[in-house]
């Protein structure tokens, strides 16, 4: 089956669950991070269970789901959890869901993830907006894709009219919003020191376990992409870093609240333009 005949397939399903409206968002919520998911009105669940190529399973016992709806006037498609590359080794695990935005007309989208600080004046609870990536794991989503279009050039791969419009939302909002280059590590074992310092030496400013991938795959299907992220710990071996899991989760819900406060000033600037 080719590419776009799965993605048509998916967004079928929705169409299926009485989705008509045209989705004017897309947005992918990172861990700890989906309150957002459930200040949505008139909202549509769907398991990705459903939903043919979508990544099976459930992350610390929430079933991933698809919710859609309307936020701020808007009709949103949020990802409620993602695959990671290091449940399953799949660098593209998250090709179908994010391939069907195209055969939904191609709305903006948004990733969010948790993520590591490597700079002090950005601390835990910070939220900061993705300007850039570095890839040294190795792998890459479109290693096996064929044709042209695989060699996706990545200037500019965090569409800048979005980025744009994100800072914009965050004045309005009264937020302060960082920036920075985000650097993925494979996990799921967090950094060592060292790792951080490399990091550090080579440009980034946060390190995480998501979102590059993912960037990669939207750029291929030609989609604009932006990425926030919530700061849940400093880096492992700087000053207060010893990342864990449950701090990431805990430090995430506690910063649920201001995500989902730049996420509505941003649809608010949508619903403007
Ligand atoms: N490293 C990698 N991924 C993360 C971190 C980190 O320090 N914090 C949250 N996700």
């Amino acid at each position: 089956m080719s590419s776009e005949a799965e993605f048509e397939r998916a967004a079928r399903i929705l169409a299926e669950h009485g989705v008509t409206r045209a989705i004017d968002c897309a947005i992918v919520l990172g861990t700890g991070l989906g309150l957002l998911a459930e200040q949505v009105e008139d909202a549509v669940r769907i398991p990705y269970a459903a939903i043919p190529g979508f990544p099976s399973g459930a992350v610390s016992g929430h079933a991933r789901q698809l919710c859609i709806g309307r936020l701020e006037g808007r009709t949103v498609l949020i990802f409620q959890g993602r695959a990671h590359y290091y449940e399953g080794g799949d660098p593209a695990a998250m090709r179908v869901p994010l391939g069907m935005l195209t055969a939904l007309g191609s709305p903006p989208l948004i990733l969010t993830n948790a993520a590591g600080s490597l700079r002090p004046e950005l601390p835990p609870g910070s939220l900061v907006l993705v300007n850039d990536h570095i890839n040294l794991n190795g792998p890459n989503p479109l290693i096996g894709d064929t044709g042209d279009g695989r060699f996706v050039p990545m200037v500019d791969a965090y569409d800048p009219a979005l980025r744009e419009r994100l800072k914009a939302a965050a004045g309005k909002a009264g937020l302060p919003l960082g920036e920075g280059v985000y650097m993925w590590f494979s996990g799921p074992s967090f950094e060592t020191p060292a790792e951080i310092r490399m990091a550090q030496v080579l440009g980034a400013d946060l390190v995480g376990m998501s979102t590059v991938p993912e960037v990669i795959l939207a750029r291929r299907q030609g989609l604009r992409v932006a990425a926030v992220s919530v700061v849940t710990n400093m880096g492992a071996g700087l000053h207060g870093g010893a990342p864990h899991h449950g701090e990431t989760k805990d430090v995430a819900s506690a910063s649920g609240g201001e995500l989902a406060r730049l996420l509505r000033a941003f649809l608010r600037e949508l619903a403007d333009a």
